[in-house]
């Protein structure tokens, strides 16, 4: 019983995650992590009480990856850059609602599926397309 539940992860890293960019690479799992975080608590019905928390560590740690993701574009000239940060703009937005900060407290199920669907496609959609572009620019 103890060992499911060890196991129960709501999101598993897999290799394909990999950007093979070390520090971008880093901070997903770190918000992978977090995501995980609010699940495990969920799992064991403190879901409400820590929700504001992980809310707000998933907004910074949102705002300073973004921030590094976007340094980081700028230097190496992505041509895609305006259109990636406009993405990374949309999430801030929905992260800083008051709406959906509300309906996510009192559905705490409803913030954690937000966060799997957005993050996982960004890192293996969006994020894939400057990884493609950064390593066959490189040769
Ligand atoms: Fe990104």
């Amino acid at each position: 019983m103890q060992m499911e539940l060890v196991h129960n992860l709501f999101i598993v890293w897999k290799p394909e995650y990999d950007l093979g960019i070390p520090i971008i690479d880093e901070q997903h799992r770190g918000i992978v992590t977090t995501i995980n975080s609010l699940f495990y608590a969920m799992q064991n019905k403190h879901g409400k009480k820590v929700l504001g928390s992980v809310l707000n560590m998933v907004t910074e740690y949102t705002h300073i990856h973004f921030e590094l993701e976007e340094d980081f574009l700028r230097k190496c000239g992505f041509t895609d850059f305006e259109k990636h940060r406009e993405l990374h703009n949309e999430l801030k937005h929905t992260l800083s609602s008051t709406e959906n900060k509300s309906s996510w407290e009192s559905d705490p199920q409803k913030f954690l599926e937000f966060l799997k669907n957005w993050w996982i496609d960004h890192i293996c959609k969006k994020d894939r397309i400057f990884r493609d572009y950064l390593f066959n620019a490189d040769g």
